[in-house]
């Protein structure tokens, strides 16, 4: 009970505020809560009946606990004034165990955020520039990975966007579709972008490494090395307000920094484009480790929402239209 708290503590600092995480299921659906939120509970949970009016939003907990419902409250136990950083979360949750689309008894605008529209069309001196890099990536023969690779996987999104989103490498169906994240932790990807009112027409994505290297293994330091000129190209052209890194390896490529990722999370980084403008930066989790490690998923929702509450800060939705 007492490590149980402690877990229920941490989820609270984690949004700043007052919450109380509580479950009608009694230990084990608490239990459920409390892994998704953090991973570390022990014990058996706490009874909700030692929590003050724990009635407020309930949620399906079909991916964890069969039949076991949790239920999210503030301390007075008024759903009206559950904050809306825990509506936003049970939503972020829901929409990463594939449950968004439900229908609940909370209103829609009240839990997420407000869907970003898509950017502008790129200019066609950017749809040229970047066509033509891509031209040159595929004529180019100084990275073994490119021979045993069906495509050379590019980009996708809006080059536009102000965000940026910079993977590893492309795996086995990135590698067929000749596109980044369109396998499962692209589609975790997506979920989690939508969480925070993202989708593929408001950001642009690439890898580090634009062939898949064979079985899925991670690229080589010289693999990196040889993809990295071409990835600083395609910074530049695509000039976004804010790059995301996702793991260890796009942090590593991209700021040539050696730090754990813990750390590299809790600030923000600038990455220098070659013309000296410097983009804001930010780590958080490659998807394909969260797949591997949902109880770290939480903490991805703490990054979501700084890159979010980014965004917003400087209106960047409100880009200039293609000249
Ligand atoms: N993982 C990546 O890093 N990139 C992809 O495109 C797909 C999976």
């Amino acid at each position: 009970m007492k490590d149980a708290i402690a877990v229920w503590a941490s989820v609270q600092s984690e949004f700043g505020e007052e919450f109380v995480l509580s479950a009608s299921g009694g230990g084990t659906a608490l239990r459920a809560l409390l892994d998704e939120a953090g991973g570390a509970a022990e014990g058996d949970g706490v009874s909700p009946e030692t929590r003050p009016a724990p009635v407020a939003v309930s949620r399906q907990n079909g991916s964890r606990t069969e039949g076991a419902s949790s239920l999210v409250s503030r301390q007075n136990g008024d759903c009206a004034e559950a904050p809306a950083s825990v509506l936003r979360y049970v939503s972020y949750s829901r929409e990463l165990s594939g449950e968004g689309s439900e229908a609940s008894g909370m209103a829609e605008s009240r839990r997420s955020y407000d869907v970003v529209p898509p950017a502008p069309e790129a200019s066609p001196t950017k749809k040229a520039a970047l066509a033509s890099l891509k031209e040159e990536m595929q004529a180019f023969n100084g990275c073994r990975l490119k021979e045993i690779a069906t495509n050379t996987v590019f980009g996708d999104g809006n080059p536009e966007a102000a965000i940026m989103i910079i993977g590893e490498a492309p795996g086995a169906d990135e590698d067929i579709q000749g596109l980044p994240f369109v396998g499962r932790s692209g589609q975790l990807l997506d979920r989690m972008l939508a969480s925070i009112g993202f989708d593929r027409k408001s950001v642009y994505i690439t890898n580090v490494v634009n062939w898949r290297p064979p079985g899925n293994r991670p690229p080589t330091p010289e693999e990196i090395e040889q993809c990295r000129p071409f990835l600083s190209r395609h910074i530049d052209i695509v000039a976004p307000k804010i790059i995301v890194l996702l793991g260890l390896t796009a942090m590593h490529s991209v700021l040539r920094i050696k730090s754990g990722l813990a750390k590299a999370r809790e600030v923000w980084f600038h990455y220098t484009m070659s013309n000296g403008v410097k983009v804001k930066t930010m780590v958080t989790f490659h998807p394909s480790y969260l797949l591997r490690s949902p109880g770290q998923k939480v903490f991805a929702w703490k990054d979501l929402q700084r890159l979010r509450g980014e965004f917003d800060k400087d209106a960047f939705g409100a880009t200039e239209p293609a000249k």
